[in-house]
């Protein structure tokens, strides 16, 4: 059967598996970036306030000729941003960023538990749920001990958790835990990263050849394959179009597990949720 081109969220609504990165992209080059994206097809953009582009980002969805209803945008909010009420006050600052009136859903962007502020920023999320400011609501970078203290505080379970996963740090356990627990996964870095060193891996290039595909495209259907959404971030347009073109093919049962068998317990390439304590 082939894969539907979206993922139920625990709250209902649905989220295209397939979202584009914009990490690392300049707010003056994102209305171009993602403009192209969105005319090629993307309908799920990646953002955060930390990455100081929301302005561009927000005029690209402005301007683009796809109705703002079947466009799904997400942001993230900055560590310095967490607590109850400056929440509000945070997601009302990308509103105005982005030029939109909701988001489609809000993330906390890292725990950072010795800060100690992210169970009351998840309880001003809800709030904001609840007020139509954004549909869903969910973290990233969060783990177990982390979720314990949100739903036993409000018992509301998180959408998403979007954390660093790609063929050389696959997060089995994390992902079982979500499974158990109705969150879907969304995988950041899922390229192996900037540079994406991943995709010169003999084991996907070896893959890419035989079926006659890039060695991203084969990267990003493994994930899709699995039921992560999956985020690629590129700012070059012949890549915009490449990263996208990945519905026509099925990795078999074999070129999986070769792939899943690049798990490295030292694969990670950004910080441990544990390790992220500056307030950027
Ligand atoms: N929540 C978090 O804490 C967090 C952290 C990191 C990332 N993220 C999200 O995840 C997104 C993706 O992660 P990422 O930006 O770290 O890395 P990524 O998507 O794994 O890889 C991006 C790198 O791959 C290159 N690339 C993209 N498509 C390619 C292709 N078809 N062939 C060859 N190279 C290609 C890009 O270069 P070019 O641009 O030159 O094509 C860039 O160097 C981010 O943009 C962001 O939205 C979230």
């Amino acid at each position: 059967m082939p894969l539907s081109q979206t993922i139920a969220l625990n709250d209902g609504h649905h989220i295209p598996r397939l979202g584009f990165g914009v990490w690392r992209l300049p707010d003056e080059d994102a209305p171009g970036v993602v403009g192209a994206a969105i005319r090629a097809g993307y309908r799920h953009i990646d953002t955060a306030q930390g990455y100081d582009n929301e302005e561009g980002v927000g005029r690209a969805v402005r301007e683009a000729e796809v109705p703002r209803g079947e466009l799904f945008i997400t942001s993230k909010e900055r560590t310095r941003d967490q607590g109850y009420d400056s929440t509000f006050r945070s997601l009302e600052g990308s509103l105005k960023r982005l030029g939109l009136d909701y988001l489609d859903l809000f993330l906390i962007h890292w725990p950072v538990p010795e800060h100690d502020r992210y169970a009351e920023t998840w309880r001003a999320l809800v709030e904001l749920r609840a007020q139509g400011r954004v549909r869903s609501i969910g973290v990233s970078n969060f783990l177990p001990s982390h979720f314990d203290r949100l739903i036993g505080e409000t018992g509301v379970v998180p959408a998403v958790n979007q954390v660093e996963l790609h063929p050389r740090y696959q997060q089995r356990d994390i992902r079982d835990w979500h499974a158990a627990h109705s969150i879907v996964t969304e995988s950041y870095s899922p390229l192996g990263g900037e540079g994406a060193a991943l995709l010169r891996e003999p084991v996907v290039t070896d893959i890419a050849t035989r079926l006659s595909k890039t060695p991203a495209q084969v990267v990003i259907r493994w994930h899709l394959q699995q039921d992560l959404v999956v985020l690629p971030k590129t700012a070059n347009p012949t890549r915009v179009t490449e990263n996208l073109d990945v519905w026509s093919f099925t990795l078999s049962t074999e070129d999986i597990a070769r792939i899943d068998a690049l798990d490295r317990p030292d694969g990670k390439t950004l910080p441990r949720p544990e390790e992220m304590n500056t307030l950027f």
